[in-house]
């Protein structure tokens, strides 16, 4: 995955557990300075072995890091060179999660070695909404449970955030409001 990533990875650590955690994550997976270009393609292996590595640091169960990981995520973005983009998306959850695919296509334009998910507004209302999550890489369903977090918090909506699990158009995630 793209180094924006693995900075992402990095800020969060520092910022929630500081730089002496950082430095023990940083020394066994002997990533160096240059694994932290935004603009240049790594592995996937050294994504999960990054993420991996910052969840035993932490003492973290993978799945919970992931979600934790999601929620940051947002929240880097709004502060990052992408901002303009996020914002371009829409100003409510569901007209952004309608336009996800069209601003990760427009992500893709400057980044374009990213293998992108696919998302899917499947439905709507006022209570809740269900969203289908596809991608060709497996067990990232704790990363989009914190993803959609972090946008209910972006967006200011009080809501649950629930996997219902496999169906025709990928991973089904259903978002319940609770105002
Ligand atoms: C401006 C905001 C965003 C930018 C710049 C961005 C960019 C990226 C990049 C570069 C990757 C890594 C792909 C690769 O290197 O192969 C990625 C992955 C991903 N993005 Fe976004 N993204 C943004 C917002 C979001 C949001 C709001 C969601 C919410 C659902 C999302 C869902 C995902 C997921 C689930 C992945 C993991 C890849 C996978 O599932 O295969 N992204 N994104």
């Amino acid at each position: 995955m793209y180094g924006m990533i693995h900075r992402a990875a990095r800020q969060m650590m520092l910022e929630n557990a500081g730089d002496a955690a950082w430095l023990r994550v940083s020394t066994r997976t002997r990533l160096e300075d240059d694994a932290f270009i935004s603009a240049q393609v790594y592995s996937d292996e050294a994504t999960f072995a990054l993420i991996g590595a910052i969840a035993d640091e932490l003492n973290t169960p993978l799945p919970d890091l992931l979600v934790e990981f999601g929620r940051y995520w947002v929240s880097f973005a709004v502060k990052s060179p992408f901002s303009q983009i996020m914002m371009l998306a829409g100003d409510d959850l569901v007209t952004f999660l309608g336009n996800l695919d069209r601003m990760h296509a427009s992500v893709k334009a400057s980044m374009p070695g990213a293998v992108l998910p696919a998302f899917y507004l499947m439905s709507s209302d006022a209570s809740r909404l269900t969203v289908s999550y596809r991608s060709p890489r497996s067990g990232l369903e704790p990363f989009v449970r914190g993803l959609l977090e972090g946008l209910l918090n972006h967006f200011g909506v009080e809501g649950v955030v629930d996997e219902l699990g496999p169906s025709q158009n990928g991973v089904d995630f259903q978002i319940r409001y609770t105002v």
